[in-house]
């Protein structure tokens, strides 16, 4: 077991939105060593079949357990809401953690409150979207706003340029006024939360599924017996499907940035 324990966690996603759960996860298991894989030449995921999502999640957690991960973090929404039965079944020994729209902790810390829901298309349209809404949106009003091309925007960079303000102004500008909290249920979307609260004003709260996921990963590894026995800091590595150095400066300083 002791050599399993030593092994990474492999953490994916359609791209860049998955650092920003890979932030939670290393500040919570800090000696832990991870390895991001961004599918960047795929993304959007949120915009294509559930077919060509679930393909593509299933070559990438084969190529993670195929190296020798001992648990993956499926670190994007839309994968976990497609393809996480389907991993879990193939690799029943392998802990797999996904991440799904953090509904349960906005409904319970704003009881009565309008909320939205901003996501890919796939999330909202997916059955396990609405089995939340009916398990955890009690007395809410619960409005799912699906942002297609935001993600796609922000694998791009540059995220106080106009045209950005400019789409985020088109999603939920109408809701400026009227809004209590925003769930960010797309991973890229945390890299754009200061430029929603300029469009929605300051008293909004936002809630997204990072810390959660990385509790859950802890959870998981210390049930298995998984957990990292070392006194180091724990490695983080970068991969890409666009392989250039570009992409993975890109990644270093999407990790880099506060969120
Ligand atoms: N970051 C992903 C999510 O959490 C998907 C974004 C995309 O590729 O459409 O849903």
């Amino acid at each position: 077991m002791a050599g399993r324990r030593d092994g990474f966690v492999g953490v994916f996603d359609s791209g860049v939105g998955g650092i920003s759960v890979l932030r939670s996860l290393v500040e919570e298991l800090p000696h832990e060593d991870f390895r991001f894989f961004g599918d960047s030449a795929n993304a959007p995921y949120g915009e294509k079949t559930e077919g060509q999502v679930l393909e593509l999640s299933c070559g990438i957690v084969k190529r993670f357990v195929d190296e020798g991960a001992k648990a993956i973090v499926i670190a994007c929404n839309t994968a976990t809401s497609v393809a996480a039965p389907t991993l879990r079944a193939a690799y029943p020994d392998v802990p797999i953690v996904g991440i799904e729209p953090a509904l349960k902790p906005a409904a319970r810390a704003l009881p009565h409150g309008r909320i939205l829901v901003m996501a890919t298309e796939v999330t909202l349209r997916l059955e396990k979207y609405h089995e939340l809404v009916r398990a955890w949106g009690g007395e809410c009003e619960v409005v799912p706003v699906p942002c297609p091309g935001l993600a796609a925007r922000i694998e791009h960079g540059d995220l106080d340029a106009p045209d950005v303000l400019e789409m985020l102004g088109r999603y939920v500008g109408a809701h400026a006024g009227h809004v209590d909290g925003v769930v960010l249920g797309c991973t890229h979307y945390p890299f754009v939360r200061r430029q929603i609260a300029e469009v929605l004003g300051p008293d909004v709260r936002f809630f997204d599924g990072g810390a959660g996921t990385a509790r859950q990963l802890g959870a998981r590894l210390a049930d298995t017996g998984l957990l990292a026995d070392r006194d180091r800091s724990g490695r983080v590595e970068f991969a890409s499907s666009l392989d250039t150095p570009e992409e993975l400066a890109l990644y270093e300083r999407f990790f880099s940035l506060s969120c």
